[in-house]
Formats: C-alpha cells, sequence, structure tokens
C-alpha cells in the first residue's frame, strides 16, 4: 500500500476503458485505478440487489486502496446501484468519499444534440429497464421524447473479440431497425453502454446519415472536470502522481489483451481478490 489517493473507475469489465481513456487524456495529472469485475461480468441482466452487492463490493476496495473518489464507467451499475450506495451505503462507510455514475452526467447534455426532440438511447436491458435514463434525461429536457432499445447481444460479440466481423453487423442491423421503425424521428442515439464505442462503425452504417451518434467518454471527463474544478476540496485530496493502475478479478492475460483494444494502448493488470 503506497500513500497515493487515485480516482478509482469502475467497470464491471473491460467497458469503463472507453470512459477511462477521455478521462486520462483530460486529466493525466492525477493517479488513477481501474478495476473490472471480469470474474462475475457481464451485470447487463443482473438484478438490482446483486448489481448492488457486486458494485459495493467493489467501491469497498477502491476505498482501502485510498480512492477517496470513485467513478462507475459502467452504466448498468450506475442504474442499479449508484443511487443506493450513495444514499444508503456511503453515509455509513465514509462519508467524505463519493461515488459518481455516467448517467446524469450523459443526461444534463444530450437534449443539446436532437433537433427533432427525440433520442434513442442503446443500452443493455438492465440499463434500459431500470428506466433511469427517461427519467435523469426529462429531469433536464422535459420536452425531449426518449426512445430505450436494448441490445443485449452487443456486449458478447465485443467481449468474444466479433466486433469487427461481418456477424456483428446481424445485430446491429437488426436493433437498429428496429429502434428507427418504432421512431423515424430519432436524430440523436446515445450510447448508453461503456462496450458500444467499439461497435461505431458498424453502428455509422445502419443509421441514417443525419442521426448523430454521441459516446460518454469525452462527456464524463468532462463532467468530472467540472466537478473537482467546483470541488475543490476533493481536488486537494488527490495525489498528482500521473500513475495508472489496472486490476481485474479475472484472468489478467484476458484482460490486458482485450483492455489493450478498449483503451487504445498496452494494459498491464494485476489480478486482485474481492474479500
Ligand atoms: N459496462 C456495462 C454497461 O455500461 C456493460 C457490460 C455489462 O453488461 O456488464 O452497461
Amino acid at each position: 500500500m503506497d500513500n497515493s489517493r487515485p480516482i478509482g473507475i469502475f467497470d464491471s469489465g473491460y467497458g469503463g476503458l472507453t470512459i477511462f481513456k477521455s478521462i486520462a487524456a483530460m486529466m493525466p495529472q492525477y493517479d488513477y485505478i481501474y478495476l473490472g469485475d471480469n470474474a462475475r461480468a457481464p451485470y447487463g441482466n443482473r438484478s438490482f440487489e446483486t448489481v448492488h452487492e457486486y458494485t459495493l463490493q467493489c467501491v469497498e476496495w477502491f476505498f482501502e486502496m485510498g480512492c477517496p473518489l470513485v467513478i462507475l464507467a459502467c452504466n448498468t451499475a450506475s442504474a442499479k446501484a449508484l443511487r443506493t450506495i450513495q444514499q444508503q451505503d456511503l453515509p455509513g462507510i465514509d462519508a467524505s468519499k463519493r461515488v459518481l455514475g455516467v448517467i446524469r452526467p450523459s443526461a444534463e447534455v444530450i437534449g443539446n444534440y436532437t433537433v427533432s426532440r427525440s433520442i434513442g438511447v442503446l443500452g443493455t436491458r438492465g440499463t434500459v429497464n431500470s428506466g433511469s435514463y427517461e427519467i435523469e434525461i426529462n429531469k433536464f429536457f422535459p420536452d425531449v421524447r426518449v426512445y430505450s432499445k436494448s441490445c443485449p447481444m452487443w456486449v458478447p460479440i465485443i467481449e468474444n473479440g466479433e466486433y469487427a466481423s461481418a456477424g456483428a453487423d446481424y445485430f446491429v442491423e437488426r436493433y437498429l431497425h428496429e429502434l428507427m421503425t418504432e421512431a423515424p424521428e430519432i436524430d440523436t442515439i446515445l450510447l448508453a453502454c461503456t462496450h458500444y464505442p467499439l461497435l461505431i462503425d458498424k453502428i455509422r452504417k445502419y443509421l441514417p446519415d443525419h442521426v448523430k451518434i454521441v459516446a460518454q467518454g469525452e462527456i464524463v471527463a468532462d463532467s468530472l472536470s467540472a466537478y473537482l474544478i467546483k470541488h475543490a476540496e476533493m481536488a486537494a485530496r488527490l495525489t498528482n502522481g500521473r500513475s495508472m493502475r489496472f486490476y481485474t478479478t479475472d484472468d489478467t492475460v484476458d484482460f490486458d489483451h482485450h483492455g489493450t483494444a478498449f483503451f487504445g494502448r498496452q494494459v498491464r493488470s494485476e489480478m486482485v481478490h474481492l474479500k
């Protein structure tokens, strides 16, 4: 254990690396720890109770590692566990620590992209069934209609390294066709799953040219940067060692292989056993 006080970045697996990539590019000065709970991923189809239990266990691990601030860079965990952790768990663990998610930052800005006032939100079943995006987007943009679509085959396709294959086209076209048939007026699509940026070329291919595709990495990085300016006391608690450490609850060889594709540069991880 060292004396660093890093920002913790959490995901069920590799997907959060697409968010981490944007955060590290914007704020390279801080120390970071990334944890992927690959041994129990994907979270997308799991119950509220299970996602909360797993996410809380990981958050407590980040706290033990010295993180004053943890970002749930996972839509499913943000949808199903964040509120309970913030409101029920944190006060009993350490009220001075903070856990933030990816849904609110996305909801705060997504209404600025649409002219037709109709947005498509693509996510896992867990994220879509939680209804979190409709609720949060309509708090900031009450006039925007939100059409959510779960894409349950996309995470397995990506996790199996098939995102560039011809086989992936079938499921990308199918879900997008279903969504755009239901609501042809959609002019903005939010990729509300941290894995989906890896399919962006295929998603582009099956959407009309005028439809904007919005990924979350830069949105979450912008929001975190604004948060740390507003909360200078939190920024002051973080250490500025420019380090990045990667941990997984499963096989490191597999994590490093996939993680490098998600992160865009070499990833070397260590395995962690959660107690
Ligand atoms: N990281 C998850 C998300 O953003 C997708 C992977 C999973 O289902 O665990 O929703």
